[in-house]
């Protein structure tokens, strides 16, 4: 069984670098397949901790192969110098592979992220303003720049061009903007080639290769569930499709190779940037989540909006991905509630709707519909295995197994690499 997807399976943020990095000493390769430094995953390795956008989280194990597939949008000004902050702290990166497939996100598709979000007023989606939704879109209207265009400086030129022809009509004269040189582009593109050259490859074949060896696999998802393009909650959405499938296209990976999806869950519920969430909090229960969770985001520093666990979600993520698995995150931050309340339906103009509802106008009316479970006192960052844990904390566990609708086949109690509690080896 060689090929795993770990992807998030609320709205991101699930703790999918401690749980990749975890197992990144077990597999050979480890994929991002999607999203670019929109990501924010944090690591924990003993005393050090490590912030990742791009990189895939397996950078962190020696063993390990990072790759970053065709799916991804690059920024190579991100990626360079996350390498170098990688090096000048004793992290080897020579194994990195990155797919000449992949999208180079352009300086003015962060100009016109930024430029497009402004201009929405109050509608704005709160993206991450990296780029990432201008540079998927110009991939799909076929005037993306790709990695492997950086190696011919004429078809690049033409790329740039044509990407610029209607941009810069637009920049000027909607946005107000300053036209963007297509030389001044180009020229700053070009400085990357070199730089990037030596990782730049045919991931595609490299992977079906290692799979056919035997090799395992895993894909690392950005982003989460209810964050994709087509199944999240459109249009407060990322631009790409972090849910299982995105790994076969992003990858170049049939379907038949996976195996395993396991679907990281926090034990309660985060969200940046716009959109709809039935259970967020706006009292001192959300205040005290964000606080003892850390929930402020990686990437952009905003505050993460908090809220209780919502099983319908996640009952959708299982849907959706096929998930075989949970990996349960952050179970000690609820450590001290004298009960948890936990969303298991939504009332929707007063009628009980125990799935996730397909209308946009009905899902931002959803109320939730709470049961409370009892909570627990006792320190569990030490726990080691699900007995060492207090019964009401088993049966949170439990209980949130029961409505998800797959096994939780691990749980973390700390940000630590073994701050966890392994029940189903996943391997
Ligand atoms: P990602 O984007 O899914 O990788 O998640 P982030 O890194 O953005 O956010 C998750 C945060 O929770 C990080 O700061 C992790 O170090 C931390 N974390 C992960 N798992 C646990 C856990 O089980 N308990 C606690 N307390 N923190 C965790
Ligand atoms: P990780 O991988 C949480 C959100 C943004 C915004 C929306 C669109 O760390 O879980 P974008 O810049 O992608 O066009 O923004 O998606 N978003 C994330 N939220 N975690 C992330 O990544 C996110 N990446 C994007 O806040 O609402
Ligand atoms: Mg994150």
């Amino acid at each position: 069984m060689p090929a795993l997807v770990l992807l998030g399976a609320q709205w991101g943020d699930e703790g999918k670098g401690k749980a990749t990095d975890l197992l990144g000493g077990s597999v050979d390769y480890v994929v991002r397949y999607q999203g670019g430094n929109n990501a924010g995953h944090t690591v924990v390795v003993g005393d050090q901790k490590y912030a990742l956008h791009l990189l895939p989280s397996g950078i962190l194990s020696p063993g390990c192969t990072p790759v970053i597939g065709n799916g991804v949008v690059v920024d190579p000004s991100v990626l360079l110098s996350e390498l170098s902050g990688l090096n000048e702290r004793g992290v080897d990166t020579s194994k990195l592979l990155i797919s000449g497939n992949a999208h180079i996100i352009t300086p003015y598709n962060v100009t016109v992220d930024k430029v497009t979000e402004r201009f929405l007023g109050k509608r704005k989606i709160g993206t991450t303003g990296r780029g990432i939704g201008p540079t998927y879109s110009d991939k799909i209207n076929r005037v993306g720049i790709r990695v492997q265009d950086l190696y011919d400086e004429s078809i690049l030129t033409q790329k740039v061009e044509a990407a610029l022809d209607v941009k810069n009509q637009l920049l000027t004269k909607l946005y107000n903007r300053r036209a963007i040189a297509v030389d001044q582009v180009v020229e700053e593109l070009l400085a990357y080639a070199e730089k990037l050259a030596p990782y730049v490859t045919d991931t595609v074949l490299v992977l079906n290769q290692a799979l056919e060896e035997n090799k395992v696999v895993l894909f690392e998802g950005g982003q989460g569930t209810l964050l994709d393009i087509d199944h999240g909650t459109y249009p407060f959405v990322t631009s790409s499709n972090p849910t299982a499938g995105g790994a076969c296209t992003g990858a170049g990976v049939g379907p038949t190779k996976i195996s395993r999806v396991i679907g990281i869950l926090k034990a309660y519920t985060t969200r940046v940037g716009a959109g709809p969430f039935p259970t967020e909090l706006f009292d001192a229960d959300g205040e005290a989540l964000r606080r003892i969770g850390g929930e402020r985001g990686v990437t952009t520093g905003r505050d993460r909006r908090c809220g209780w666990f919502d099983a319908v979600i996640a009952r959708y993520a299982t849907r959706v991905n096929g998930l075989t698995d949970f990996f349960l995150t952050k179970l000690d931050v609820l450590t001290g509630w004298e009960e948890i309340p936990v969303c298991v339906a939504y009332e929707i103009d007063g009628k009980r709707v125990e799935e996730l509802p397909y209308s946009q106008s009905d899902f931002h009316h959803a109320k939730p519909v709470y049961e409370t479970l009892p909570g627990w006192s006792e320190d569990i960052t030490k726990a080691k295995s699900f007995s060492d844990l207090p019964k009401n904390a088993q049966n949170y566990v439990k209980a949130l197994e029961e409505m998800s609708g797959a096994p939780i086949s691990a749980i973390g109690v700390g940000p630590g690499r073994d701050e966890t509690i392994e029940i189903n080896s996943f391997l």
